[in-house]
C-alpha cells in the first residue's frame, strides 16, 4: 500500500520504516528539513535498534522523506504522528495535530481519491472525532465520508521500538466503520498479535490508560521502595515475590529514581487535567505524580547524608537517557538531578552511552566525559541514572574516585559497597 506518515520522530520514523519493511511503499512528511536531509542520506536522526539496517535497505525505494505535503493524495492511508506535548497547564498540546491535519486537508483538495487518516499520536478521547476529522475536511473542501477516519495507538519501547513494531502484544483499531479496520488490517497483515477492534474513541483512551497504568506501577513500587528503605528492606526481594503472583507480574515493578521519557509523565498529568475539566479528582494519578517528582529530591538528600555539603563537589552522573538503550532526555529524571546539584553548587561531569550530544545542548557548562572509567576520576561521589547494562560491568573504575560514595538511582550493580535509592 502507498502510505504516507507525518512525523519522521520516534514514532513516525519508525512506523514508516518497519511498513517499509513489511513491503509498503511510505513517505514521510516532517518538516524538520534536517531530519529529512538525514533520512533520504540514510542516516537516523534517533537510535533504535536495527533501524539503520531497515533504513539502509529501503531508503530511496520505498522510503522517502520529504517537507511537503504535495504526495499526500497519491497514497491511501496518512498516519499523523507529530507531537503531543505537555501544555503549561497539563492538558495536551494538539497544536502540532491540529497544523498537520489542516496540512493534509490541504493537500488533499481537489483530490477525488478515496483516503483513510489514520492518527498514532497519543491525543486525548474524542480528538480524532472532533478535531482531527472536522479540521480535515473543512481544509479539504471535500464531502463528509470522503475521507475516513481511524486512531491505532502506538506501544513502542524506545529503545526497542523495531522490535516492537514486529512483536506487538496487541493492535488496537479504533474507528466507526469496517472498510477502515479492514485497511488497516490488511496493512498490518504479517503481523502475528492479537487484532481489537474498538471505537474511536476507546482507542485513544486505551493508549492513556495503559501508560497510567505502568506510571502507577513505577509510582507504587518507589513508593514500597522507599518504606522498605526505612524498614532496611531490599525491595528488590520483595518485588522478585510479589511478581511471581501472576495475578500481578513481575514488569514495571523497579523501584528507583521515578519514570521520564516522552510519554509516561506527559500522558499521566494530561489524564490528571482532563479528569479534573470533568469534574472528576483522580486522587491515584496525582498520588503518581507526586511520589515519582519526589524520587529525585530523596536522592539528593541521600546523598547530602554522605557528603553534607555539595558545593564544589565533583559529582560524576552515569547515564542521562531516561533508559537505557535510547538518545532520549525528554523528562530524564537524570536532568532533574542536574538541575538540582546545580543549585546547590556542585561541580558535573557527566557520561551516556548515547545521550551526551542531546544533554549537552541543554546543559552546555556541565563536563561530560568519554567513558564511564573517565567521569568516575576523582569524583566525590556517583549517581548512577540509567541502567544501561554497560554500568553493571564497573568494578576497579570506582577506585579513582576521590571518595567512594556510590548511589543509585537504578539497580544495575552488585556491589556491598553502595546505597539505593529505595534499597
Ligand atoms: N516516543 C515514544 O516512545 C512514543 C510511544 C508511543 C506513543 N508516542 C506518541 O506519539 C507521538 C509522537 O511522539 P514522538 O516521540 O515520535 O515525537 P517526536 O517529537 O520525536 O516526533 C514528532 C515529529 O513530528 C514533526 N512534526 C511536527 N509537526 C509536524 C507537521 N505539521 N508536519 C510534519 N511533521 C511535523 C516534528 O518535527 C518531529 O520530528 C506523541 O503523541 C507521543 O505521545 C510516543
Amino acid at each position: 500500500m502507498n502510505v504516507s506518515v507525518i512525523g519522521g520522530g520516534y514514532v513516525g520514523l519508525v512506523t514508516g520504516a518497519c511498513l517499509s519493511e513489511l513491503g509498503h511503499n511510505i513517505e514521510i512528511v516532517e518538516l524538520d528539513e534536517t531530519k529529512v536531509a538525514r533520512i533520504n542520506k540514510r542516516d537516523s536522526p534517533i537510535y533504535e535498534e536495527g533501524l539503520s539496517d531497515i533504513l539502509n535497505r529501503h531508503t530511496g525505494k520505498r522510503l522517502i522523506a520529504r517537507s511537503d505535503y504535495n504526495g499526500i493524495p497519491d497514497s491511501l492511508i496518512t498516519f499523523i504522528c507529530v507531537g503531543t506535548p505537555e501544555s503549561e497547564d497539563g492538558s495536551a498540546n494538539l497544536n502540532y495535530i491540529i497544523s498537520a491535519s489542516q496540512s493534509i486537508g490541504k493537500a488533499l483538495k481537489g483530490s477525488k481519491k478515496p483516503h483513510t487518516i489514520i492518527v498514532k499520536s497519543t491525543v486525548p478521547p474524542g480528538t480524532t472525532e472532533n478535531i482531527v476529522a472536522p479540521e480535515v475536511i473543512a481544509h479539504s473542501g471535500r464531502p463528509e465520508g470522503t475521507i475516513r477516519f481511524g486512531m491505532n495507538p502506538e506501544f513502542l519501547r524506545e529503545g526497542r521500538a523495531v522490535y516492537d513494531f514486529f512483536h506487538p502484544d496487541r493492535i488496537v483499531i479504533g474507528t466507526n466503520d469496517a472498510r477502515t479496520f479492514n485497511e488497516i488490517k490488511e496493512l498490518y497483515a504479517d503481523l502475528k498479535a492479537p487484532i481489537l477492534h474498538t471505537s474511536l474513541v476507546a482507542a485513544e483512551m486505551i493508549k492513556y490508560t495503559s501508560n497510567a497504568f505502568l506510571a502507577t506501577k513505577i509510582s507504587f513500587s518507589n513508593e514500597i521502595g522507599n518504606i522498605c528503605k526505612k524498614l532496611g528492606i531490599d525491595v528488590y526481594e520483595v518485588m522478585e515475590g510479589v511478581g511471581l503472583d501472576s495475578r500481578i507480574g513481575p514488569l514495571f515493578l523497579n523501584a528507583g529514581a521515578g519514570f521520564g521519557g516522552s510519554c509516561f509523565p506527559k500522558d499521566v498529568s494530561a489524564l490528571i487535567r482532563l479528569a479534573k475539566s470533568l469534574g472528576y479528582e483522580p486522587d491515584i494519578l496525582s498520588a503518581v505524580m507526586k511520589v515519582n517528582e519526589a524520587q529525585p529530591e530523596r536522592l539528593i538528600e541521600i546523598l547530602k547524608k554522605h557528603l553534607s555539603n555539595l558545593k564544589n563537589k565533583r559529582i560524576c552522573i552515569l547515564g542521562l537517557a531516561f533508559k537505557d538503550n535510547t538518545d532520549d532526555i525528554r523528562e530524564s529524571r537524570a536532568l532533574v538531578i542536574i538541575r538540582l546539584l546545580l543549585k546547590e553548587s556542585a561541580e558535573i561531569i557527566a557520561f551516556d552511552p548515547l545521550a551526551m550530544d542531546a544533554t549537552r545542548a541543554v546543559f552546555p557548562e556541565i563536563e561530560y566525559a568519554q567513558s564511564a572509567a573517565e567521569a568516575l576520576n576523582n569524583a566525590d561521589a556517583c549517581l548512577i541514572m540509567t541502567e544501561w547494562p554497560e554500568f553493571s560491568s564497573l568494578n576497579s573504575e570506582f577506585e579513582k574516585m576521590k571518595t567512594k560514595v556510590i548511589i543509585e538511582g537504578r539497580k544495575v550493580l552488585k556491589r556491598k559497597d553502595i546505597e539505593g535509592i529505595c534499597w
